[in-house]
């Protein structure tokens, strides 16, 4: 019994330590902290806004968005559609490229903590 539950305690301490790494190092953590991102010219980042996920919702569950009056149905649009604000001035890039993805990995991990 006691053997069970030290195995059990080591389980759940390396799977933290992994789930918590995984996210430390995830690609998608650079470019949503990165003010140079997608061609911006300024010091923001969506981290500027977002930090530690806060107005992120459940995106993995979402088909709509409704952002300042305007509605959005996938969240690539909304990420799209962030970059060319006055605050990030940036690019808008491609949805299906690697940076979106990655990016939008990393929002839903952050929301699955
Ligand atoms: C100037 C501040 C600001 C910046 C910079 C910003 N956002 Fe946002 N974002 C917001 C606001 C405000 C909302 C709307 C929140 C609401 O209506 O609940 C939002 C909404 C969103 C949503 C929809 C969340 C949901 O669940 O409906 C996503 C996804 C998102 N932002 C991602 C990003 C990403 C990725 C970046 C960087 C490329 C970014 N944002 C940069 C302010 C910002």
């Amino acid at each position: 019994m006691k053997l069970l539950k030290i195995i059990l305690s080591v389980a759940i301490i390396a799977g933290v330590a992994l789930a918590t790494k995984n996210l430390l190092s995830h690609p998608g953590k650079k470019l949503f902290n990165d003010p140079g991102f997608a061609g911006s010219q300024n010091q923001y980042s969506c981290a500027s806004c977002h930090a530690n996920g806060d107005k992120i919702g459940n995106v993995a569950d979402k088909t709509s968005f409704l952002i300042v009056e305007t509605q959005y149905f996938s969240v690539e649009d909304v990420i799209n559609k962030a970059m060319i604000t006055p605050y990030l001035s940036g690019e808008p890039i491609d949805k299906h490229s690697q940076e979106m993805k990655d990016l939008v990995d990393y929002l839903i991990q952050l929301k699955a903590d």
